[in-house]
């Protein structure tokens, strides 16, 4: 296959006595949508806290685009194009919608305090192209985000919040999108315009690659080309959910949740 976009080799992870994350291994290519799957508690999270830096491996190796970005800190990786929204929203409630768009684009523009301190005019042109931009993102997601955008973030129902903070992760000019649980909350119609929106920002931007820890089975059984089942940390099954689901390991790893053999 062509080279992986992101590839984890032997990734693990313990907490005091509990390995969290236990020698996972995968490759995701570019123009992909995977979902990962698992009980609650399985890891999931604490992986996408791996892959962006915010806890150090205790063992194995994180490969973007074959380059190892093992245990940089998280403002580098994003800079290398790995962006993330997480299971609960960190939304400033108080900025504008259009302010937190821009916030994502911090991590790749030269503009910081002290140069618009000392070149106030070309800082205030960029600040302009950056909000030129983010509008621009918003558009391309929602006319009424657009329409909205200098109103407080603060204000928006879920939907909308999940919307915005997949248009913040845009702004970073991502390769790789990391999504947390991005359909909790969320009702059927809201749940089908996520997976129409995360469609839409794929055909739009060639080569973007998806990563989704999901929990709604009708997304997962209708959105990615991959799943990947977490179970205690370890990676137990890989391939298109019409078939993973139908693996007794899985079934097993389910048993008193009922998601998978509902789905
Ligand atoms: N910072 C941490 N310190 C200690 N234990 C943690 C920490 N983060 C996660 N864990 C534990 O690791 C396991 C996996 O958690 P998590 O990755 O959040 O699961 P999931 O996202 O699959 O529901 C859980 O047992 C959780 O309590
Ligand atoms: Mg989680």
């Amino acid at each position: 296959m062509t080279q992986p976009l992101l590839s984890l080799r032997g990734l693990g992870i313990r907490f005091g006595g509990l390995v969290a994350v236990d020698d996972v291994d995968f490759d995701l290519p570019p123009s992909h949508i995977t979902c990962i799957i698992g009980p609650n508690g399985a890891g999931k999270s604490t992986l996408f806290n791996l892959i962006t830096g915010i806890y150090k491996p205790g063992s194995g190796r994180v490969l973007l685009d074959g380059q190892d970005i093992t245990g940089l800190p998280p403002h580098q990786i994003a800079a290398k194009g790995v962006a993330r929204t997480f299971q609960s929203s960190r939304l400033f409630e108080d900025l504008s919608i259009l302010d937190n768009v821009m916030i994502g684009m911090h991590s790749r523009t030269k503009t910081s305090v002290l140069s618009a301190l000392l070149t106030p005019r070309r800082a205030r042109r960029e600040l302009d192209a950056c909000a030129e931009e983010a509008s621009a993102i918003l558009r391309s997601l929602s006319e009424e985000l657009y329409m909205r955008r200098y109103e407080p973030a603060g204000i928006l129902p879920q939907a909308d919040r999940r919307r915005l903070e997949i248009a913040r992760a845009l702004a970073l000019h991502p390769r790789l999108i990391l999504l947390d649980e991005p359909s909790s909350g969320m009702d059927d119609r809201d749940t089908a315009d996520l997976m129409n929106d995360i469609r839409r920002v794929m055909r739009e931007n060639p080569g973007l690659s998806f990563l989704i820890i999901e929990h709604d089975m009708r997304l997962v059984a209708e959105l990615p080309d991959d799943v990947i089942v977490i179970d205690y940390g370890k990676k137990i099954a890989q391939g298109q959910f019409a078939d993973v689901r139908l693996l007794p390991r899985v079934q097993q790893a389910y048993l008193g949740q009922k998601a998978v053999e509902h789905a």
